[in-house]
This record gives structure tokens, C-alpha cells and sequence, in this order.
């Protein structure tokens, strides 16, 4: 399973280097890809040593039974197999959530093409459930600028044409408009939002930016400074229009961030930040992050999908039939060369593409179950398994094609536009 190194990452396609011997694992906003073994073989990406090399927590069976205990709901299926499954300070969210005190949700997306693929939606599903759960804002960010400055091509037409048809994508996932505000950088930049971005960024040294990003010396600037534009979206004083213009007030309620876990470097950054300002005495609050992982490229587990390389995704604009031959010709399988060493042996379901993606897709812990125990007795064949798995991506794609269908540019409009929220689980209570 020697998937090819991507080493520009961002959704551009590589300059088709060759497999590299033995790379250790990289992940950062830039870059995602499992470790390379001395024969060239990319291995599954190890979210533990992600955990340990990032400082960040694993989200324990007690977080989530206390999540339960606050919320009164069952936590989402990503939370309870461990697909969201670190997190930075959630249990201070929780602590708020309890007393009534404010805060909010962010997350974002870079525009980068109209392609959107099912790994782009799980973030979003994830947040549709947190803003179910919590109802509060939910501030969602397209870095059309990032999209912009890290790809070599690309011209700013190009970036802001695929917002809008980006934010149709998102807005199919069912956020509720009377809680959301979507942006485009290029469009909202300015006022108390520049303001904040001027403040982080002049709290980073280059140093720093290089410690944290791997910039070096021919690094365009532009780049250098984006982290400060995506940490700054994390501080609620951005958005006087929801928050209030009440400074004093506003620096105190924090962002809860739901990610994938490449984001979490330009949100340890912030949060640094955070921890050294104060608003007239008053701190900043740090931002908390909810991570989760990636959904596996078709061609296994040690790298992402990619909207670039056509056959490593499920788009959202597939048929049922280009799903169905897609996972039938490329989802990497876990099953054996014959049929009869599979029925002796049994499949490995931990790198078998098929049935990661239905630990994803398919809700009901029970059937999992029988299908994992299936197949890893050699009772359930890997065409069987695939069989079950398209039907399941063609259920998910077609939901979300039937709901897509219905957003129109009035219904972009109506969440792009800069106005106060209505919420109501969560009234803004005073800061003490
Ligand atoms: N940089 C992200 C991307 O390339 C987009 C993004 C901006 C984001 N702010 C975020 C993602 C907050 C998650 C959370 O897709």
C-alpha cells in the first residue's frame, strides 16, 4: 500500500516525487501523511504519538460520561468510537456550559476547490451536532486568502468563486441560520477583526511561526502572517455584531473549536497568545479545541482523502454508481489473498478501508459489531463488506445531494451576512 508523498500537501498535487525511504510522520495544517517505512510503505497514521507530541488529551470514557451527565444526550457516534478523540480544555466548556456563562463554536474551511469530498463533512457533521447540542453561535471561516497564498496556481477569483459554492456545501449539512455566520476572509477582514489579527500577530515572532509551521526563508510572507487571521476568528471580540461592543465583556468568552487535528498548531499558537493579553485588565479567554481524525484516503489508512487526486476521495457529487466502483476498485482491503485463507484467517478490519469508513458512516453500534466480528472470523467476505459499505455511502451522499439541491444564493446571503445571532440555550450571562 505505497501511497505517494505528498509534500506540498494543501490539495495541490505533488511535484510526483518519488516514494522517499523512511520519513517519520508528519502532520501539520500543510501536511499529512503516516510514517514511511526502510521498503517505502506508508504505515496508518499513529494519533496516539500525535496526542503525546502536540500536549493535547485523549477524550477518556469519564469526559464523555460526564459530556452525557451536562448534556442529558448520548454522545454523537464520532465520540464514542473514538473518532473525535482529543481535546484541549473541553471540560472548561463544560464548566460554562453548566453555569449558563457564554461561548461559542468555530470552525472553517478552505476553499480550495468545489470538490467536496466526505472527509471535508465530518468536521461539519460533528459541529451540526455540538450546535444541536449546545445551541450556540457557530462561527464557520473560508479562508479563501489561505487558499489563495498556499497554492502556486490558483488566482483570488478563483478562491472566492469556490466560497460560495463551498458555503452551499456546508449550509447542506443543516446548520441552523437564526445561530451561524459563515465568512469569507477576503470579505469580513477589517474593523474589530483586524484589529485582533494586528494584536496576535504582533505577539508571534518569526521564530515562532517557523517552530510551529516549518517556514523557512522563501516562505512568501503572506504566509508567515495567515496563522494570525485563522487564530484571531477563535476570540469573540471579532464579532461585535454577535457578541456585542463590549470589549471587556467580549474577551472573556471563549471558542470551543471543533478540527480535524492538523488544525491544532495554529490554535496551540493562539492559545499562547491568549494566556499573555489582557483587555483592560481583563484576560483573554483560550480557546478549547475538540479534535478529530481523518477519514482514510481509499488507498488506506496512512494518508487523508485529497479533493486533488480523484481516486483517493468519495466526492459529494459522485452518483451511486462512481461510489460503487470507486470502494469495488480502489478501497484498500484488509482481507486475504484467497477466499479460503480469508474464511480461515479472517480480515484485519484496522486497515481495511470498507469498514473504517462505516465506522464513519453507519450509526448503529450493534450492526458494527456484527459486522467487525463477521469479517474477522472470515465469515463475511471482503465483497460483502464493500456491498455494505457503498450502500451506506450512497445513502450518506445521496441525504446530503437531496438537501444540497434546496440551498440557493438567497440561503448563502442569509448566512454570510454580518448581523446579530438569536440562540438560546446558552443567554449571555455576565463575565465574573
Ligand atoms: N485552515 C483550514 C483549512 O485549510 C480552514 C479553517 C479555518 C479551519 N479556521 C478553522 C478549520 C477552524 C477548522 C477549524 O481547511
Amino acid at each position: 500500500m505505497a501511497t505517494k508523498v505528498d509534500a506540498t500537501a494543501h490539495d495541490e498535487p505533488s511535484n510526483s516525487e518519488p516514494v522517499q525511504k523512511q520519513q517519520k510522520q508528519t502532520v501539520d495544517p500543510y501536511n499529512v501523511q503516516g510514517e514511511v517505512d526502510e521498503n517505502g510503505v506508508v504505515k496508518a497514521i499513529d494519533y496516539n504519538k500525535l496526542v503525546d507530541e502536540f500536549g493535547t488529551k485523549k477524550i477518556d470514557d469519564e469526559l464523555l460520561a460526564r459530556l452525557e451527565r451536562v448534556t442529558g444526550k448520548r454522545p454523537h457516534h464520532f465520540l464514542r468510537r473514538g473518532i473525535v478523540f482529543s481535546h484541549r480544555d473541553l471540560e472548561l466548556i463544560l464548566d460554562r456550559y453548566e453555569r449558563g456563562e457564554p461561548f461559542f463554536l468555530y470552525t472553517g474551511r478552505g476553499p480550495s476547490s468545489d470538490s467536496v469530498h466526505v472527509g471535508h463533512t465530518i468536521p461539519f457533521e460533528f459541529t451540526k451536532w455540538l450546535q444541536d447540542t449546545f445551541d450556540v453561535p457557530l462561527i464557520i471561516m473560508l479562508t479563501d486568502d489561505e487558499k489563495y497564498l498556499f497554492s502556486e496556481k490558483k488566482t483570488i477569483e478563483e478562491v472566492q468563486g469556490y466560497c460560495n459554492s463551498n458555503a452551499k456545501d456546508i449550509i447542506a449539512i443543516g446548520f441552523d441560520p437564526a445561530k451561524t455566520f459563515i465568512f469569507s476572509d477576503f470579505d469580513y477582514v477589517g474593523g474589530a477583526f483586524y484589529r485582533n489579527i494586528v494584536r496576535l500577530s504582533k505577539h508571534i515572532t518569526l521564530n515562532q511561526a517557523r517552530a510551529i509551521f516549518g517556514f523557512n526563508e522563501s516562505s512568501n510572507i503572506g504566509r508567515i502572517h495567515f496563522g494570525s487571521i485563522q487564530g484571531a476568528t477563535s476570540w469573540a471580540s471579532s464579532f461585535p455584531h454577535i457578541f456585542g461592543e463590549d470589549e471587556k465583556e467580549t474577551v472573556g468568552i471563549p471558542a470551543l473549536i471543533p478540527c480535524a487535528i492538523d488544525q491544532d498548531p495554529y490554535f496551540r499558537m493562539t492559545r499562547d497568545v491568549s494566556a499573555r493579553l489582557k483587555y483592560q485588565g481583563k484576560p483573554y479567554a483560550k480557546p478549547s479545541l475538540i479534535h478529530a481524525l481523518f477519514l482514510p484516503a481509499l488507498q488506506g489508512p496512512g494518508t487523508k482523502m485529497s479533493a486533488s487526486i480523484d481516486e483517493s476521495a468519495i466526492f459529494m457529487r459522485d452518483t451511486p454508481n462512481q461510489i460503487k466502483n470507486k470502494i469495488n476498485k480502489h478501497a484498500f482491503s484488509g482481507g486475504k489473498v484467497s477466499e479460503e485463507e480469508h474464511r480461515q484467517l479472517g480480515g484485519d478490519t484496522s486497515v481495511d478501508v470498507a469498514f473504517q469508513y462505516l465506522r464513519f458512516f453507519l450509526e448503529d453500534d450493534e450492526e458494527l459489531e456484527r459486522i467487525k466480528v463477521a469479517y474477522e472470523t472470515g465469515e463475511m467476505l471482503t465483497g460483502e463488506l464493500k456491498a455494505i459499505c457503498i450502500r451506506e455511502l450512497q445513502r450518506y451522499v445521496a441525504a446530503f445531494q437531496d438537501r444540497r439541491a434546496k440551498v440557493d444564493d438567497e440561503t448563502v446571503k442569509l448566512f454570510m451576512e454580518t448581523r446579530p445571532l438569536k440562540w438560546g440555550g446558552n443567554p449571555r450571562a455576565p463575565i465574573v
